[in-house]
This record gives C-alpha cells, sequence and structure tokens, in this order.
C-alpha cells in the first residue's frame, strides 16, 4: 500500500502563502483540511436546483474555525519570544488559544462574559489549564479590556485583530478552491466580529490573482504579510454574504449595537472589530449583509442534524439559516454554487441542543417487551 504523506496543518500545507520560514517553529494541532460536504437533502426539500456545501469547521481539533487562525497567531507569538497570550472570547477562541497555548508550552489568559458562553467552551479553556478570567460584562468590554491590558502588560493577543489570525483563517478559501476546481459563486457565512469573512475575502482574493501580491484593497489587510506565491490561478471570486442574528446586527443597524443578544453565543457581539473591512469585502464582492432571527437559526441548526447528520453549534447556523432564505426568495438563484461555513461543532453548546431537540428520550423496564414495544410505537417516526 503506497504512504500517504502525514497531513501536519494548515501552515505546513501552505507554508509559500504564510508569514512563516523554514526555521519557524510551528505550533499546530494538525488543524485545517477539513470536509466541504455537498448537501442531499435539504435541496430537495426546498425544491431548488442549487448546489449547496457546507466547510465544516466544527471538524478542526477544538471544535471550530478558530485553529486556522491561532496556530499562526501562536506560532508568530512563540516566535516572537511571547511567554503568554491574551483574548477576549464569546468561547471558541478561548478554547483555541488554551489549546495552542499548552501545545506551545505557554500561558493563555482568556476573558468571556459570565454565564454566556457554552458549557463544552468553558470546559476546554479549563481543561487546556488556561487562566480564566470572566467578567460581568459582554465580550465587546471584554475586547476593550484586552486592548487596554496589552498595553500595561507582556502578553500578545490573540483576537483576530492580530493579523496572523486572519493569515490562518484565509486558508479555508484555498481549502475550498481547490476541492471544487473554482470560487463558489456565493459564500455565506455568521459574522460577528467579522474577520473571518475579510479572511476569506483575502484568500480568495490572494488565489484568483494571477501575479500576487496585494491585488485588492481587501488583500492589503494582510499588514504586508501576505507571501502569495502563485499556484492555481481561478477566474471567478464569490460573492460575500454575511448574516448576523437580529439581536445583535451591527451591520444591519449600520451602527455598533450596546446590548448584542442572541441565543447564538458566539456572535452575541455588538461592536465588531473588523467593520471597515467587512464593509470593504462586501462592496469589493458585491454581496450583502442580512439578518436571521433566534427562530431561524435553531431551525437550521436543527435541520442540518435532523436532515442531513451535520452537528453545529447556532451561531453556525446562521449561515445556512440565511442561505435558505435567500435561495428560497430567488436572490440566490438556481444553477448557484454555494458554500456556507459551519465555523463551531454543535458539542460545543450542548443545553441548546438538548432544550430544542424534539427527539423523544423514552425511559422504559429494563425488559424486552418494553424495549420492543418501544420500538415499534416509534416505528413510523
Ligand atoms: N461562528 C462561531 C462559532 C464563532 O465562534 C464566531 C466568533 C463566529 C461565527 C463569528 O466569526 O467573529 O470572525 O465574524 N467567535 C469569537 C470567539 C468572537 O470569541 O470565539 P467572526
Amino acid at each position: 500500500m503506497p504512504f500517504r504523506p502525514r497531513y501536519t496543518g494548515l501552515i505546513d500545507r501552505y507554508r509559500d502563502r504564510l508569514p512563516v520560514n523554514d526555521d519557524t517553529r510551528l505550533i499546530s494541532l494538525g488543524e485545517g483540511n477539513t470536509p466541504l460536504l455537498k448537501l442531499n437533502n435539504i435541496p430537495k426539500l426546498i425544491g431548488k436546483d442549487v448546489d449547496i456545501y457546507v466547510k465544516y469547521e466544527g471538524l478542526n481539533p477544538t471544535g471550530s474555525f478558530k485553529d486556522r487562525g491561532m496556530t499562526m497567531a501562536v506560532t508568530k507569538a512563540v516566535e516572537e519570544g511571547s511567554k503568554a497570550i491574551i483574548c477576549a472570547s464569546t468561547g471558541n477562541t478561548s478554547a483555541a488559544a488554551a489549546a495552542y497555548a499548552a501545545r506551545a508550552g505557554i500561558t493563555a489568559f482568556v476573558i468571556i462574559p459570565d454565564g454566556k458562553i457554552a458549557q463544552g467552551k468553558l470546559a476546554q479553556a479549563m481543561m487546556h489549564n488556561a487562566v480564566v478570567i470572566q467578567i460581568k460584562g459582554n465580550f465587546d468590554e471584554g475586547m476593550q479590556l484586552v486592548k487596554d491590558v496589552a498595553e500595561h502588560a507582556p502578553v500578545t493577543i490573540v483576537n483576530s485583530i492580530n493579523p496572523y489570525r486572519l493569515q490562518g483563517q484565509k486558508t479555508a478559501a484555498f481549502e475550498i478552491i481547490e476541492e471544487l476546481g473554482r470560487a463558489p459563486d456565493y459564500h455565506c457565512l455568521p459574522v460577528g466580529n467579522a474577520g473571518n469573512i475579510t479572511a476569506h475575502w483575502i484568500g480568495y482574493c490572494e488565489y484568483s490573482s494571477a501575479s500576487g501580491d496585494h491585488v485588492t484593497e481587501a488583500c492589503a489587510y494582510c499588514h504586508g504579510n501576505c507571501k502569495y506565491a502563485g499556484g492555481a490561478i481561478v477566474g471567478n471570486r464569490p460573492k460575500m454574504v454575511g448574516y448576523q442574528a437580529n439581536g445583535s446586527a451591527p451591520f444591519m443597524r449600520g451602527a455598533m449595537v450596546d446590548d448584542p443578544e442572541t441565543v447564538a453565543t458566539a456572535i452575541r457581539i455588538g461592536h465588531p472589530q473588523s467593520w471597515d473591512m467587512a464593509w470593504k469585502v462586501k462592496e469589493e464582492s458585491q454581496g450583502w449583509f442580512d439578518e436571521c432571527s433566534d427562530e431561524e437559526i435553531l431551525a437550521a441548526q436543527k435541520l442540518l442534524a435532523e436532515k442531513e447528520g451535520i452537528f453545529c453549534e447556532p451561531a453556525s447556523a446562521t449561515s445556512v439559516a440565511g442561505a435558505l432564505r435567500d435561495i428560497q426568495s430567488g436572490k440566490i438563484p438556481e444553477g448557484s454554487t454555494v458554500v456556507c461555513t459551519l465555523t463551531g461543532h454543535g458539542l460545543k453548546d450542548p443545553d441548546i441542543a438538548i432544550k430544542q431537540s424534539s427527539s423523544p428520550v423514552i425511559t422504559v423496564d429494563a425488559t424486552l417487551d418494553s424495549v420492543r414495544d418501544a420500538i415499534i410505537n416509534n416505528l413510523a417516526r
């Protein structure tokens, strides 16, 4: 049997296009290379002839897309001699920061909104031995504190304002192009801080350029870290579509939101850090922003789980909730190829999943008769 080279993470795979050199010690957990799954059942259910793919980022090592950015941010922090990293987080960034810090042998400080992060994410930060600081405030207040404290303490910020984060995250676009042989027509993402939508656009722009460096304004967001080195040339770039939860939708309001609220705690953000960049992405790609209600988000989460076998966390389902609405209305026309990013795994937030599930959990006596009856009575579900 021929050997397949061992997959060693996205920095190694895309090192020509990332700001590392041969001597850089890579801090990796084998992130990236996530499945691009074609939805089989949902398009039939809605009766539309559209190819919908989901990029299942929940299958990264800590269960979210944050690992793509964190491998880069922690690799560079270590290269630059940092002994500690810090982030504010709605949960996933803190889980990734904690894990990559553990891998690197440095300390992670994570600032989280008290009582507003999903259990799985808190468990991860604690298990990886991060210093967890809960604040009686929201993510946006935590983010401001991180910026302030980093000026007075020897810590590297690993939120997406750290430019290396977006460099790592852009590789998701590379993977999609390599699998489809082209960019999709539409790429739909949930939007919180708007780092990920920006990172994807950087990735698509780099890949679609024939001759490299800084071909668009968006590409310049890499702050000079981009080392695009040729490769496949694809002619098209997607329209980038960002969906927010309607209680936390500053891009829809056209202004910051001071008291964001949503069941999708990962995107409970009212002051996006990548505000200007995301507006440019929307304009350059001729995409749009829209919002979904909590009910629509949870319905999409359930639909994916029940009809496709794909379990994502509520925030992630925002991309599918919005895309399905826009496909049904014809705003995304039939014949299109659509990619929706599923940013985090459903196991991150078991409380919400159990609360909204309609599956019966049947308790019966431990006898053959009772179990057989339970089966017969539920065969038609
Ligand atoms: N989906 C999930 C599951 C997230 O955790 C986040 C952000 C987003 C979407 C939005 O991505 O901020 O790049 O627009 N989570 C951050 C965190 C804020 O702290 O984990 P974005």
